[in-house]
């Protein structure tokens, strides 16, 4: 692909992130290099994003203010969508997540653009069975292993495929934070890409979504910590909603 300098950065991501993910093969992932190297050039592009090339200006904390508690917890910001990737900024307030969900058969791409972020991922294990082979607690319930990351803006992104890191919590740690969040192919409930919510209904050591908070903010950036646990789906948690807000960065068009 030819090299494009003069165009803004979030434009070069979104031309990169359509020529990644058009006509994706999740059976071919592993095997086609050059898949892997167009997400390479992706994950390059990615990790260079600042808030300030969108526009957007770090929010300062305002922990329990009238004007904070009358604000969603969490805010999209919309900046363009194909047929092959969705992409967009998400806001959170001091002190907000968003829930344990999941991405069927989808890819994700997660940077931070300000702030810091907790992300507690999880894989779904073959056959719902527990790491030595025990069955669930409940019939609904299903295995997954979790581990957990600490990003801020100088991390690279945290990625996730339809296999690996599919299931995600994000919490913001030590005040606000935003990042911006690609998934390929978007979220589509016509085609079987539908979100769904998930608890923890075991936690096999501290930290984990259900654990101290504090916990989890000891842990070094991006230490990645392997539990095995079980997850119920459940319906949308009810104090979790996302708000909407205009995106005023650079025009990005595919
Ligand atoms: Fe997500």
């Amino acid at each position: 692909m030819p090299r494009d300098s003069k165009s803004p950065l979030i434009q070069k991501i979104a031309r990169q992130a359509y020529a990644t993910f058009r006509g994706f093969d999740a059976s071919a992932v592993g095997t086609d290099q050059a898949f892997l190297d167009k997400q390479n050039e992706l994950i390059e592009l990615v990790t260079a994003v600042r808030a300030a090339d969108l526009k957007i200006a770090p929010r300062q904390s305002q922990a329990g203010s009238k004007a904070e508690l009358a604000s969603p917890p969490v805010t999209y910001m919309h900046i363009c969508e194909t047929d092959a990737f969705s992409m967009g900024v998400f806001l959170l307030r001091s002190g907000a997540s968003i829930p344990l969900h999941d991405h069927p058969g989808m890819n994700g791409v997660l940077k931070v653009l300000y702030g810091k972020v907790s992300v507690t991922c999880f894989d779904k294990l073959e056959g719902g069975r527990g790491a030595r082979g025990e069955p669930p607690p409940t019939q609904s319930a299903a295995a997954a292993r979790r581990s957990v990351g600490e990003y801020s803006e100088d991390s690279g992104p945290c990625l996730l495929t339809p296999l690996r890191h599919n299931l995600h919590q994000i919490d913001a740690v030590e005040g606000p934070a935003a990042f911006l969040d690609i998934l390929a192919p978007p979220y589509d409930p016509d085609d079987g890409r539908d979100c769904h919510y998930y608890k923890v209904l075991q936690a096999t050591g501290a930290g984990g979504p259900d654990g101290d908070p504090k916990e989890r903010r000891d842990e070094e950036e991006e230490k990645e910590k392997e539990e095995v646990m079980w997850l119920l789906e459940i319906p949308q948690p009810e104090d979790f909603w996302c708000g909407g807000e205009p995106y005023r960065g650079p025009a990005v068009s595919v």
